[in-house]
């Protein structure tokens, strides 16, 4: 079922995305962000972290796999998996040991990471919308049951 749908024609109309996506996310939960490269994921990952209450900065995850932040509700953590080469590489980052009744994972390029994560509680989906002058994505929340 789509909970939230939205197109935007900006950055910071993404940025509101993620915004008003925080309050449909609830604790503990595991978030799939799916969508091609540079459709957005780490810049909606971004504004959702702000709006969840950690006012510091939000780099990506690219390199170290996983970030965490210390929010409003509990601890937010961030992985982007796109380097995996093997999803057993998670094994070592022991992700089981963070789950908690306080976590939030939001998970770029899930698919790389198979049995080591949990199934999704919510899908976001990205998709770029090509346009003459403007720089338009599609974003829709899935809430999965
Ligand atoms: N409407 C928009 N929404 C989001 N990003 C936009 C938009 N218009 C332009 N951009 C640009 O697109 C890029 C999106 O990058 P971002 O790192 O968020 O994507 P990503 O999905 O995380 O990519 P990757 O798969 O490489 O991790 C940024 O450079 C951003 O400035
Ligand atoms: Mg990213």
């Amino acid at each position: 079922m789509s909970e939230f749908e939205v197109t935007v024609n900006s950055l910071s109309e993404t940025e509101e995305a993620g915004r008003e996506l925080a309050n449909y996310l609830n604790f503990p939960s595991c978030v799939y962000l799916n969508g091609e490269m540079g459709a957005g994921k780490t810049t909606l990952s971004k504004s959702i972290i702000n709006a969840l209450g950690y006012s510091g900065d939000v780099t990506s995850p690219t390199y170290n796999l996983i970030q965490e932040y210390p929010v409003t509700q509990g601890i937010v953590y961030h992985m982007d998996l796109y380097r995996l080469k093997d999803a057993s590489e998670l094994e070592y980052l022991a992700i089981e040991d963070l789950w908690s009744n306080a976590s939030l994972f939001l998970v770029e390029w899930p698919d790389k990471g198979g049995r080591y994560l949990r199934p999704a509680n919510f899908e976001i989906v990205l998709r770029k919308i090509f346009d003459k002058n403007q720089d338009k994505r599609h974003i829709i929340l899935k809430s999965i049951n």
